[in-house]
């Protein structure tokens, strides 16, 4: 199977950069550091369910950074630990602790679902495996659970949102219903919306809750309708979004009572949403016409390599591979020299397609958050909602 096939054959399997199927390396198992093993990446991600496609753009760019660099990191190959989480948080524990305990990967990335991130958040902690979260938000990996050895390429909840209630106000929308679904990330990112809407001047006049991966939208709907908000704010992403937004439209709402989210709401999401996204307003760390060169390259390599155009998720896992290489490069490929790589990866500046952004005290991305509309295929660049946002993160004491 080549680097760049995300498809998964298997549930788990290993890969090494250069494509070869491995058996367990005799590296892995001893802590002896040779200078040119391979070393172990277990990219714990959902390959299968509402967040399959989000799994696959961070795995697909995380690969293509370390092709770009030659398939090695820092001298070392790059040997993959490929494992599908199934957005399960009740797996999320015995599926890390394998990845470190059996499987004895040098690095943990993972993951997208806020409730499996809690899972591996433990096991990172637990265990002290070098962790590299390049999508969920969970507040509390880099909030009260944050740890030296645990690093985030994307975003908080909080930060995801707190730019939307001002930018909704601002548009004359001073009533609105909220809908998501109700597990970690819905409701952290609810409350990084009210924060922001009610002290911009918003109420909230309806909130609207459906179980994770639920997409039975068709009651809420009405109770929208019959609410009569002036607007609608929303968390959904991935296969639900695609669902919400073409309900939204089918039932009548989008003319009446505009839809405004996080711009998970439109990522990676637009060729199959079509006409139903057209004009929808969403704040986001990423929009589609970014005026940077490293965005200019980086969309080129990936639409080159997937025949596909990249999307937040893709950034945030190209990210995290660039993170690893600033970590990687300053202690020369030693992975087990913890400190001083950690100490390499804090207070860092990545130049990211997303625009430079800069590593917080609980490493967490200091950035900012775009307000995009959506135009045909793209989630349209309009303005800086949020210059450096930065999330409080609130108990965060790193020992
Ligand atoms: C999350 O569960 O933290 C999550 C999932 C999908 C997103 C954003 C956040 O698009």
């Amino acid at each position: 199977m080549s680097i760049l096939d995300s498809r998964i054959t298997r549930r788990r399997f290993i890969q090494s950069a250069g494509g070869l199927a491995l058996a367990a390396s005799p590296f892995a198992t001893t802590h002896v550091f040779a200078q040119g093993a391979p070393l172990r990446v277990g990219l714990m991600l959902p390959y299968t369910g509402t967040f399959a496609s989000l799994g696959n753009a961070i795995t697909n760019a995380f690969k293509l950074y370390v092709a770009e660099n030659g398939g090695k990191l820092a001298g070392r190959t790059i040997e993959y630990v490929v494992l599908d989480d199934e957005s399960d948080p009740a797996k999320a524990v015995d599926n890390a602790s394998r990845l470190v305990n059996r499987d004895k990967v040098d690095v943990l990335v993972g993951t997208v679902h806020s409730g499996v991130q809690m899972g591996m958040v433990k096991v990172s902690r637990e265990s002290g495996v070098l962790s590299i979260i390049p999508n969920a938000g969970a507040g509390a990996a880099t909030g009260p659970l944050c740890a030296p050895n645990i690093f985030r390429t994307s975003f908080t909840n909080w930060q995801t949102i707190h730019a939307l209630g001002k930018v909704m106000v601002e548009r004359g929308h001073k009533t609105a219903a909220w809908i998501s679904w109700k597990y970690a990330a819905g409701e952290e990112m609810f409350g990084g919306f009210k924060e922001g809407y009610e002290k911009a001047g918003g109420k909230i006049v309806k909130e609207l809750w459906l179980p994770f991966p639920n997409v039975e939208f068709q009651a809420l709907l009405t109770e929208i309708a019959a609410a009569r908000p002036s607007a609608t704010a929303c968390f959904f992403a991935g296969g639900g979004a695609v669902k919400f937004v073409k309900d939204y439209d089918a039932a009548g709402l989008k003319a009446k009572i505009p839809l405004f989210g996080n711009g998970f709401l439109t990522d990676g999401t637009l060729q199959a949403q079509g006409a139903a996204a057209q004009g929808v307003y969403t704040t986001l760390h990423y929009a589609d016409s970014l005026d940077l060169e490293r965005d200019r390259e980086f969309r080129l390599n990936y639409a080159k390599t997937y025949k596909l155009q990249p999307d937040v998720y893709a950034v945030q896992g190209y990210d995290a591979a660039q993170l690893l290489h600033i970590g990687l490069k300053a202690v020369k490929g030693d992975v087990k020299a913890t400190k001083a790589m950690i100490a390499a990866m804090e207070g860092v500046t990545i130049d990211s397609p997303r625009g430079k952004w800069k590593m917080s005290r609980s490493h967490n991305p200091i950035q900012d958050s775009y307000l995009r509309q959506v135009v045909g295929e793209q989630n349209k660049y309009v303005s800086v909602a949020w210059k450096a946002l930065e999330d409080p993160a609130r108990g965060c004491r790193m020992a």
